[in-house]
């Protein structure tokens, strides 16, 4: 039986995968710690994430084997069947994603990117600044023109409470998401996290 040290590997996290895994961990802690202060900062973040979550998307099409979605995303009967199979030691072991990590991978993005886009929504309503400033404005009077403060504060209230509902649902999906990990490594006997830093996996 090979020890760990001779095991042979299989590269399967691309550095595009690793590097923006990590910037979104770190840009996902420091925007959300912030809240919204200071605005350079949390703004910062959250445009490291945006960024980092359009270029994985692109690579969800164009990249090699293991990162793109058509290898790991699948219906909800798979994601099921492994859930169940984790519950009761018959889990299988996938060398990319399981079907659940394929699946919380799209979960987060998705979120990752509602939370980024009415953060910049809110930035736009509340002070016209941003990438979405002249795209999303508040509500004028009948008359057209008229910029009323109120109709300001009411839709940037409106864009805010959509800020603050994304990003708590993104942190609830990183929780799951971080359970699920050490979950699966358990099951399976390896460890994901390392998988996720160095690329590569025991082939076994
Ligand atoms: C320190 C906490 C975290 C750890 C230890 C961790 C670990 C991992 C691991 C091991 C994988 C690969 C899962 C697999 O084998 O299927 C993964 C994937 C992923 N994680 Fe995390 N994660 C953490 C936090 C986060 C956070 C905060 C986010 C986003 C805000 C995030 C977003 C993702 C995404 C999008 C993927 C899919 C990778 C891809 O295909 O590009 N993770 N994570
Ligand atoms: C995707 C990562 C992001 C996360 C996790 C995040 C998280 C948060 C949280 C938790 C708050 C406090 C909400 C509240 O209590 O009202 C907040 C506020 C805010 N965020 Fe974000 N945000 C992100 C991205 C962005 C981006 C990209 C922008 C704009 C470019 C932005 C602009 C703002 C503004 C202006 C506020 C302050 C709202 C106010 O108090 O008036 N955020 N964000």
């Amino acid at each position: 039986m090979p020890d760990a040290q001779s095991q042979s590997m299989i590269r399967v996290w691309d550095p595009i995968v690793r590097i923006g895994h990590w910037v979104l961990v770190a840009a996902f802690a420091t925007a959300f710690l912030t809240e919204g202060e200071p605005e350079w900062l949390h703004t910062a973040a959250g445009y490291a994430i945006a960024v980092t979550v359009t270029l994985r998307l692109i690579w969800g099409f164009v990249g090699p084997e293991h990162a793109r979605f058509s290898g790991f995303v699948t219906g909800p009967a798979a994601v099921l069947g492994y859930l169940r199979g984790l519950l009761t030691g018959q889990a299988t072991r996938h060398i990319g994603h399981s079907p659940a990590g394929g699946a919380m991978t799209v979960a987060l993005l998705i979120m990752l990117a509602v939370t980024a886009v009415s953060g910049m929504g809110t930035l736009a309503v509340e002070e016209g600044r941003g990438p979405l400033a002249g795209i999303v404005t508040v509500a004028t009077d009948h008359e057209g023109a008229v910029f009323h403060d109120d109709d300001a504060h009411e839709a940037g209230e409106v864009w805010e409470d959509i800020h603050e509902i994304a990003a708590n649902l993104s942190l609830v999906l990183v929780f799951l998401h971080v359970g699920g990990v050490a979950i699966a490594s358990y099951a399976h006997r390896e460890n994901l996290v390392r998988a996720m830093v160095t690329g590569r996996k025991p082939v076994r």
